[in-house]
Formats: C-alpha cells, structure tokens, sequence
C-alpha cells in the first residue's frame, strides 16, 4: 500500500476505534432528561408533571444507571409511567426496583416490552440495524423473571395494563389508563380494553411499548389524548444530519423520538404521541450514538383554545 493510502486507513480506522469507544463508553452513559409541555388538559387545570422511563434494559451493575433513574425523584412527578423492557439479566429485577426507590412510592403505571420476557441474545450488533420483527417473535417460553417485575411494581401501587383499562389519581386529576402488551411481539390484545373512553375522567391516557401505527390508530379512534411508547430507543445510532436510521417498529423515523401526534396528520383533536428514546440498549448492542439516553419530564397543562 502506498503512503497516502496507508495513512488514510490507519486515520480511517483509528475514526471508527474513536467513535465505538465513544458510543459504548461515553455517550451510552451520558444520561440526559428532556422536558415537554404537552397542552392536553382542560382549561383552568394545574399541571401535572408525567415522568417517562423506558428500555432501561437493565443489567445488575449497570450503578451511574440505576443511580440516574433514582435521582431522577427530585423532579417531584406526580405520575411514572413505565413503558417496558426494563430488564435484560434474570437478576435484575430487584436492582430495577431499587433504582426505582422513591419513585414507587408515587403514582405509577407500567406495561411490559419483549425484553421483560426473554433475556437477550448474543448477536452482530449491526443487526440492530435491520432486526426485523419476525426475528423477536421467534421466541415462544419467557425465561426472563417479567412477572416478579411486575409484581414488584405493583405491590408499590403501580397499575398494571397490560391489556387492561383503569384509573389513577395523580396530582389533581383522575386519569383513565388504557393499555396493551408489546406489539412488537403481538402480545397486545386491544380488543380487551376497545370501546370508547370516559369523556367525565379528567385525562385519557394510552400506554404501549412498541409505537405500533396499527394500535395507535385504535387508541386514537377511541379517544385518548395522550400515548406514551418506547421501544425506538431513538433510533440508537443516529447520522448528524440524518437523524435515526431505523426505528425497529411501523413508526416513521421522523416520530422516532419525542412529542408528536398520532396520526401524524389530521385533525387537530388527535392524540398527543410521546415516544421516549429510552434509558439503555440490549448487552449486545452496547452503544448509542448522536441519541443520547433519556428520561423524559412531560408537563401537562390545559389546552390552547
Ligand atoms: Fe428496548
């Protein structure tokens, strides 16, 4: 190889060395809280701050993580919602809800992700890029301890809806919840919770892990006003410029993180879509990149007339 050429890939390759070690170490640890104010409730309520975890993805001695999650207490919410995949180690959920702490002593909400279900699998961490569902589905036995995750949650109080409808008091208000198992590995049964909601309760809320268009447009049609999913992990490897390459779900890659509405276009009473990018990323895709990890602070106030 000639000089030039050579030199241009040992500098080519020592970028690449750079920003995996960049994305592994640095930035995947590099938590960031993001704050919305979503105009969703009627007119003359106070605010209700919404705190937004999900894909934690945890493994025990994950500690700046677990100890970010606990700090995050401080911001004082008057809801959690939990949108999935919190763990991805059989010992985990015990350090899960130690990071938790304080925040279970709230009001809280959560749904499962596949990850809650099935222990992650060594595998070419570029196929993150291309994964498609039928690879998750593959699946069939949990070996992952999901049910004394949720139990844990709500033995603190948190409502399980998982396919499920109900209610939770927080701050002010009373709050309808309806919401459904991952999608992503068809475990939701929204025919479980479908019909119309409560027009007398002071908020509708949607909660599910994967973003599902087709799932979302059922929640819409029965009236929530606001949606709450994770699973995008907001693209995890994101192109300056570009954005996120992939959104691993039905979502487009402009929603893949964020406050939008679903349907992306329409009429202007359609529900508000906050989809989180997530706090982790599977043990076998250990990076993240120009998508830092995130909680999210959503304040709802009334609505713009
Ligand atoms: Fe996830």
């Amino acid at each position: 190889m000639q000089a030039p050429l050579r030199a241009l890939a040992i500098t080519a390759a020592a970028a690449g060395v750079g920003a995996a070690a960049y994305a592994s170490i640095v930035e995947r640890n590099w938590f960031t809280l993001r704050r919305y104010e979503v105009p969703v409730l009627a007119p003359g309520a106070a605010p209700l701050r919404i705190l937004h975890l999900a894909d934690a993805h945890l493994t025990p001695g994950r500690h700046r993580l677990m100890s970010w999650i606990r700090s995050l207490d401080t911001l004082d919410p008057d809801l959690v919602v939990n949108t999935g995949d919190s763990i991805a180690h059989k010992h985990a959920v015990e350090p899960f809800l130690a990071a938790l702490g304080p925040l279970l002593e709230r009001p809280g909400v959560f749904v499962y992700g596949s990850n809650d279900l099935y222990s992650p699998i060594p595998k070419n961490p570029l196929l993150y890029l291309i994964e498609s569902p039928d690879q998750a589905r593959r699946r069939h036995v949990p070996d992952l301890p999901w049910a004394d995750l949720g139990e844990g949650m709500a033995a603190a109080g948190w409502l399980d809806v998982n396919n499920q409808r109900g209610r939770v008091k927080a701050g002010d208000l009373d709050i309808e919840v309806g919401g459904v198992h991952d999608s992503h590995i068809r475990r939701d049964r929204y025919d479980h919770i479908a019909g119309p909601t409560d027009p007398t309760a002071d908020l509708r809320l949607g909660v599910l892990h994967s973003p599902e268009p087709r799932v979302m447009d059922r929640f819409a049609a029965d009236g929530y006003d606001l949606l709450l999913a994770g699973h995008t992990h907001g693209g995890q490897v994101c192109v300056p410029g570009l954005g996120a390459l992939v959104t691993n779900c039905g979502i487009e890659p402009r929603r893949v993180r964020g406050l939008h509405r679903h349907p992306a276009q329409g009429e202007p009473d359609r529900p508000w879509l906050h989809v989180s990018g997530g706090l982790g990323t599977s043990p076998w895709a250990p990076f993240r990149f120009g998508c830092r990890p995130e909680a999210a602070l959503l304040t709802l106030v009334p609505r713009i007339s």
